[in-house]
């Protein structure tokens, strides 16, 4: 049988995901090592690893020609598409936001405000649900330009640190979401592979809830720590 295939995200979700599999025991060596090939051999199971861009990692996995993929909530919210959505990862946290210059006031005024963004289906959901009609312009990256430029009143973005807003003169006016990374698999692979599918997937909330434990004992551990300091 064909090696299960799965789908990661390249680039900010990359990393993270290749440490989740290597916890789940998982020789991620021809993954790390890959130089410029992008179909990479998982050597200790019957495992393959595809790297590519966030919406062809949808496109592969409803398609089913990758079982599994690895993507962010953003890029599923923007894009949809048929398959499953069998956890979220816990990595990768950050949040849609809508942004405007520092001392903007979105709301003055009563013209239809412009927004940029690289997430227009977003976009457009957020404000319908506000009834709110507003011009929508597609920009594929650095988006921060465009209310610098004067092209937009704002952004909608997806925001980690905060940094790029900050140095560009932008705040968050209002919060959209969070999003965090998601594994999604195919609708027929779950039917036709399901043992070995389950069995990935059981690993993988196993990592999962293991994770968020860790994190929130360190979380109260340093809130102890703050409070014995404080005392
Ligand atoms: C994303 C996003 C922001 C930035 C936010 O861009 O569009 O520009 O990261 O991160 P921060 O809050 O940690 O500064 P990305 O690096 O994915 O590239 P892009 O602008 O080309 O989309």
């Amino acid at each position: 049988m064909r090696p299960i295939r799965i789908a990661l995200t390249k680039g900010r979700l990359e990393e993270k995901s290749i440490e989740m599999f290597e916890q789940l025991g998982y020789d991620c060596s021809e993954v790390r090592n890959k130089g410029r090939r992008l179909v990479l051999p998982i050597k200790n199971a019957n495992i393959e690893i595809i790297l590519a861009k966030a919406a062809d990692v949808i496109t592969y996995v409803e398609n089913g020609v990758c079982d599994l993929g690895v993507v962010g909530k953003d890029t599923i919210m923007e894009n949809g598409g048929t398959f499953y959505e069998v956890a979220d990862l816990g990595f990768g946290r950050c949040r849609f936001a809508l942004a405007v210059p520092a001392g903007a006031d979105f709301y003055a005024g009563y013209h239809t405000r412009c927004i940029a963004s690289k997430y227009v289906n977003v976009t457009r959901n957020y404000f319908e649900k506000k009834n709110m009609d507003v011009d929508i312009v597609k920009i594929e990256g650095s988006v921060e330009l465009a209310p610098i430029l004067g092209l937009s009143d704002a952004i909608v973005d997806i925001v980690e640190t905060g940094t790029t807003l900050k140095e560009n003169g932008l705040v968050v006016a209002e919060e959209v979401c969070q999003v965090s990374a998601r594994m999604i698999v195919n609708i027929a692979s779950m039917k036709l592979r399901k043992a070995e599918i389950n069995e990935l997937i059981t690993k993988v909330e196993a990592y999962v809830q293991e994770r968020e434990a860790q994190k929130k004992a360190k979380a109260e551990k340093e809130a102890e720590q703050k409070g014995t300091e404080q005392a």
